[in-house]
Formats: structure tokens, sequence, C-alpha cells
């Protein structure tokens, strides 16, 4: 497919909360070299560039000056694996979860309480994403991406990538910098199954899987977040609107005296990570409705759009959560999703 240049573009279809912004060009690039002959433009020459993958982490709060590239490459390839690892390449543009359940079919296990999350295998790097007892970090050996201003493609490492919680090198140092082209997963041969995570061993219990399979879990894990979390497709959304924030030893003592049912887990190097959830849900938002933007009812942590709401009004019910949790509990609860 030859690149796909379009002008005024709308992009209700590239995002998951289905705000109705436009962008002034949309880009969709199908491979490595459609980047590069994106570069040699003159219609589109000097204008700032949005990176896109499956618009699932974002929110557009106005119409998008410049040029959105839509990452469209493709590819599932499995590579000369390593005495310990089965190493698959996954072109940026391939969706999150079809991999995950193609990779279980090809029994390449090791993804499956990653199951379900939305987006795409491009964007995955970015916020390291991560669920029920896994993020990304641990299945990655190494990514293609295209350096803007060197104007070549580049690999990179999982030091390269300096991978934290929701975090990563793309996010700060690399910001706009690299667009992600493939993925290199990196998964133990020697299986073994993650059931740390509370939902999912209960979950397991009550299906008396005592010895689950990858696909139990898969299936377990998908009937989780069917219960908790909205389907896109049905109600707009960006999956957790914020971070769980991370306070000191100190500060979580004090909340646990005025709120002995908070929920936190302790981290590496002494400190905690409280349950935004929690915290919205206790400050009395969970479900509250501004306009045409909500907290969700089953779960408070995602904000979404209940129809025909802007960026802005979600934007101004963030800040309303925001504000709310700062003066009950003193903690600042930080954006996940990218706000454009
Ligand atoms: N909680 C409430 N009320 C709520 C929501 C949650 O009391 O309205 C409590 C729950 O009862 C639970 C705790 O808060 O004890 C944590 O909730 P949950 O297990 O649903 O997980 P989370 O911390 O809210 C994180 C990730 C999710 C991921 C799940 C499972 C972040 C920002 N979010 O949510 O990731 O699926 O854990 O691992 O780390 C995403 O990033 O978009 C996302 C959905």
């Amino acid at each position: 497919m030859p690149l796909q240049l379009v002008e005024n573009a709308s992009l209700k279809p590239y995002n998951s909360f289905g705000v109705d912004a436009r962008a002034a060009f949309l880009a969709r690039v199908a491979s490595d070299e459609q980047l590069a002959e994106l570069e040699s433009l003159p219609a589109v020459a000097g204008l700032p560039r949005l990176i896109l993958g499956g618009g699932s982490n974002l929110l557009f709060t106005g119409d998008v000056e410049g040029v959105v590239v839509k990452i469209e490459i493709p590819g599932l390839a499995e590579l000369e694996p390593s005495d310990t690892h089965w190493r698959i390449e996954v072109g940026a543009g391939e969706n999150w979860h079809a991999t995950v359940e193609r990779l279980l079919a090809l029994d390449r296990p090791g993804l499956e309480n990653l199951a379900l999350i939305p987006g795409q295998a491009g964007a995955a790097p970015i916020q390291n994403i991560g669920a029920y007892g896994i993020e990304l970090a641990e299945r990655f050996e190494s990514l293609r991406a295209w350096d803007v201003s060197q104007r070549r493609v580049v690999q990179m490492s999982l030091a390269d990538c300096n991978f934290g919680y929701r975090d990563s090198v793309f996010k700060h140092a690399l910001a706009g910098a690299r667009v992600i082209t493939g993925v290199t997963l990196a998964l133990p041969r020697q299986w073994q199954p993650v059931t740390s995570y509370v939902d999912v061993a209960s979950e397991l219990k009550a299906r008396a899987l005592t010895r689950p399979t990858a696909r139990d879990i898969f299936d377990a894990v998908v009937a989780i977040r069917c219960r908790k979390l909205p389907d896109p497709v049905l109600i707009g959304n960006a999956g957790s609107f914020f971070k769980n924030p991370v306070v000191a030893r100190e500060k979580l003592n004090e909340l646990l005296q005025h709120f002995p049912s908070l929920v936190s887990y302790p981290m590496p190097g002494g400190r905690f990570k409280l349950a935004a959830g929690w915290l919205i849900d206790a400050a009395g938002l969970k479900g509250a409705t501004r306009g045409r933007a909500g907290v969700y009812e089953k779960q408070a942590l995602v904000l979404v759009n209940r129809g025909g709401a802007t960026g802005r009004e979600i934007l101004a019910l963030a800040r309303e959560v925001q504000e709310k949790v700062a003066a009950k509990f003193g903690v600042l609860l930080e954006p996940e999703p990218v706000i454009v």
C-alpha cells in the first residue's frame, strides 16, 4: 500500500475516547520506508508531527495543527530462539491483544496477563504496559525505531529504553525523537504462570483451576477486565486515566490513620503505591457525570465519554478529580494518557 496522506482529517475513528478532533494532515504509514518518504514530502515539510498508534492512551483537547502519523506497520515473525527465550518480532501497527492471542495459539505463551490491553504493539514500550503482575519490560528484548533527526532506523536494547512503572525513555529524553516501528519480544521457554495478583488468583480459584494453563490465565484476565473496564467500542475511554501515585512510608502511615481501608502495595525501595481508583472512589466521585464526561461506575480510575464529549470536557473532569483527591488526601494524581 502506498503512503496515504489526507488533509483535514477527522481523528474520531483514531482515538478510543471517541473525541471528534481534526488533524491538518493524517498520514497512514505501513512501513519504515514510508516514514522516510513522508519526511521528503514538501506538503508537510516543517509541520509538527504527532505519532499515533492505536489512539488508546491519549486525549485530544483540540484540533492538531500538524501531521498525525498513524503507524500501520504490520508483521509477526519468529526469530532464532536463544537458549532461554522464544524471540518474536512484531510490527508496531499490530493490535496488541490480537498479538497476545496469536502467540498463545502458536504455543508461545508469556503475554497472557497482558490480554485485552487496548492499543498497538508499537505503543506498548512507551508506557511499559503492565497488568496483573507482568509488565512489558519482563517480556522485551529490543525494538526498532525511526530516529527523527538522524533520519534512519536504529535498534534499542532493554537498557536503552529505561523502563519504569508506566514509564520509559520515550516519555522523557527521547520524547518525540524516535518512532517505534517494531518490537522484539522475549518469551521464556520455561513458561511459569504468574498468579500473584489477587484478582487473578481468586478468578482461577473460582474456576477451580489449581494448575492453570496460559490459556486459563488469558481467559481469567479477559473476564476480569470485561467486568471492570469499559469496552472503548461502546463507551469511549483510555483505560486508567491516572497513574497510581507512589508515596513515602510516612505519608502512607498518616493516611492509614484516617483511612484504614486505603489500598496500597509496597514497592522496591521502601515506597508505596496507592490505588488511585480507591482514592477517587473515596472522594465520592465514582460514577460522577459532568456534561458528557464521566467517572466510570465500575472502576473510578477510568474516565469515560458518555457520548459526544469534547476533550476539554474530559480534561475539566480530570482536573476536578485531581483537586478533590488532593484536597482530601494531599496526594497529586498524574494523568496517565498523553494530553494533546
Ligand atoms: N478500587 C476501589 N474503587 C474503584 C477502583 C478500584 O476501591 O473504583 C480499589 C480496588 O478494590 C483494588 C484497588 O483499588 O483494591 C486497585 O484496583 P484494580 O485492581 O482495579 O487496579 P488499579 O490499580 O486500579 C492497575 C492498572 C490497570 C491494570 C490493573 C491490573 C494503573 C494506572 N492501572 O489498575 O491498568 O489493568 O492495575 O493490573 O497502574 C491502564 O493502565 O490503563 C490499566 C487499566
